[in-house]
């Protein structure tokens, strides 16, 4: 088992407004996901935080001072801001911004800012009048065309007594458009807009299970499927382009998984339902494995021998339906359940038949007969089945399929 994003390195810049504090539940999220978070304070968030909650929380060092002799004897700010992976700054204020949008560097954040080779992702925080101003929305503007990235602000109450558009982005929802950011900038180069914040699954978590399972007969056999894990794979990321957190289960699939999801990886089905539950809690499940329905009961520890004689006899046992179970958790249950049917024969009358049988919410439900060439293809034709009944979806790509669903799910959640 093992994360993409693990060991990432995040360059935060906390900025002087009163949203500070957020930020130190921002360390805290990031930490415990494996990120390392590297701290620069502007003079001014020192009115808000103590740097020494900020390096206890990250477990590093705080840089605040731009002509810091020893540091820069040591490493120097040009190199401070490329060995990040991705730079954030939160609470990004007013302030903040007009520096960053005018090329200002007379401060150690606004020079790391201007040195960095990396991408940025800012977290405006101020209030709403200083938001709506000409100004800061001109700034916001010169940001965008610079290809700066943003979360937030979110709408509400403000501690200054007004409401509006100012409050910082909730550390949740800044973690959701990290990974985003750090996910696309490793696969295609950046094609959404920088209204991260706009992404409705922000702040979900959503398990999917992807590929085939193999169950070992011996150390050296095992009995597979065709399943590629592609339709999977396609899901989880569309999920994650709409900010959802995917937890991604995946047997060994021909089709490497996604870029900005948490990757798990497994063999059998009694390993890919203990992934499933660790998992967990999840909002919503998509299980798209083609699980193996049974496993070898008599497997050796031992290469089995030709010379021994004979032919060898398999046993089966039934493997645990890791889409039955997690439907009829009780507490744990996620609030959406998605399975898949993959049927040659009676596609909607069986595949409604498996939804009441696994108590499921909704069944994909597509036709895998020769011929189709749904197996391994580039396409699919699927129908929806749902409480209120049967969608039937044009012939799509795989990949329209996963935003077309990931798009039903958002508006379910
Ligand atoms: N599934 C699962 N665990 C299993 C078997 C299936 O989670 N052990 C899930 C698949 O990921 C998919 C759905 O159940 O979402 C597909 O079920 P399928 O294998 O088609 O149905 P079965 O109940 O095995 O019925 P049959 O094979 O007889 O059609």
């Amino acid at each position: 088992m093992g994360t993409v994003m693990q060991g990432s390195r995040i360059l935060l810049i906390i900025g002087g407004g009163i949203a500070a504090y957020k930020s130190l539940t921002l360390i805290r999220d990031l930490k415990r996901e494996g990120f390392r978070v590297v701290p620069v304070l502007t003079r001014a968030a020192e009115e808000f935080v103590t740097p020494l909650s900020v390096a206890a929380l990250a477990g590093e060092d705080v840089h605040r001072y731009l002509f810091d002799l020893t540091r820069e004897a040591q490493m120097g700010h040009i190199q401070l801001s490329r060995d990040a992976d991705l730079v954030v700054v939160a609470p990004a204020t007013a302030d903040l911004m007009a520096k960053m949008a005018g090329g200002h560097a007379n401060d150690l954040a606004s020079t790391l800012l201007m040195a960095t080779d990396k991408q940025v992702l800012i977290a405006p925080a101020m209030n709403v009048r200083m938001w709506n101003h000409p100004a800061t929305q001109r700034n916001l503007a010169l940001l965008r065309s610079d290809g700066i990235q943003r979360v937030g602000p979110e709408e509400g109450d403000m501690a200054c007594g007004e409401f509006g558009p100012g409050r910082m982005a909730e550390p949740e929802h800044i973690l959701a458009a990290i990974r985003l950011v750090l996910g696309r900038s490793r696969s295609a180069p950046l094609r959404l807009g920088p209204e991260v914040a706009a992404r409705p699954l922000i702040g979900k978590h959503v398990v999917v299970t992807s590929g085939p399972t193999i169950e070992p007969i011996d150390p050296v056999r095992y009995i597979s499927n065709h399943s590629s894990g592609a339709q999977g794979t396609a899901i989880a990321e569309a999920l994650r382009d709409l900010g959802a957190k995917v937890s991604f289960v995946t047997g060994p699939a021909t089709v490497p998984p996604p870029d900005g999801v948490e990757v798990i990886r497994v063999q059998t089905a009694d390993e890919m339902r203990a992934a499933v539950e660790a998992a967990l809690p999840a909002d919503a499940a998509v299980m798209a494995a083609a699980v193996a329905d049974w496993k070898v009961a008599n497997r050796t520890e031992h290469k089995m021998k030709k010379d021994k004689g004979g032919m060898p006899v398999l046993e089966f046992a039934e493997n645990p339906d890791i889409l039955a179970w997690v439907s009829q958790l009780k507490a744990r249950r996620p609030k959406l359940v998605v399975g898949f049917a993959a049927e040659t024969d009676d596609v909607i009358a069986n595949a409604t038949a498996k939804r009441l049988r696994k108590r499921v919410d909704w069944i994909v439900a597509n036709d895998v007969s020769t011929g189709t060439g749904t197996f391994g293809g580039a396409d699919n034709t699927v129908s929806l089945i749902l409480d209120s009944g049967v969608e039937s979806w044009p012939r799509l790509g795989k990949a329209e399929v996963a935003r077309r669903l990931a798009n039903r799910i958002a508006e379910a959640l």
